[in-house]
């Protein structure tokens, strides 16, 4: 990671901020670095009917795809519980679409789990 983990830990804190979680109440935020420095914050958006819910990496990533990012380095994720917020199946292969990225995910402890995506999903699906 180039840039200073706790700037990237603080932008990811203020993510977390603005999730919207009152089904779990485990808000996440995060901070998706493209390959050029450019930073998108993400949070969890949940739904009522639950299956429907965004996790904040898929709401980062969707942020950055939208305005024409196609290459990441790495992605930092916090959240507000005793949980380490690391990229559930679903992001894991969403993500995996675009990059291995360098994943670092922090608890509210500050326990962490850091690694590459491909580490964390070998055998991705593509095509
Ligand atoms: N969640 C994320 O946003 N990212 C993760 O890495 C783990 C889980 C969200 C989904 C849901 O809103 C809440 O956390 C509880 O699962």
């Amino acid at each position: 990671m180039e840039k200073d983990p706790q700037t990237l830990i603080d932008k990811a804190k203020s993510a977390m901020d603005n999730a919207y979680c009152p089904y779990s109440r485990f808000a996440v935020g995060c901070v998706l670095v493209t390959e050029s420095g450019k930073e998108y914050t993400g949070c969890n958006i949940e739904n009522a009917s639950y299956g429907a819910t965004l996790c904040a990496e898929r709401v980062a990533l969707g942020k950055a795809v939208s305005e024409g990012e196609r290459k990441f380095s790495t992605i930092v994720l916090v959240s507000n519980g005793a949980s380490i917020p690391v990229p559930c199946g679903i992001c894991r292969q969403v993500l995996s679409e675009f990059s291995d990225l360098y994943i670092v995910a922090l608890n509210v402890k500050g326990d962490k789990i850091e690694g590459n995506l491909s580490d964390l999903f070998p055998l991705a699906f593509n095509l």
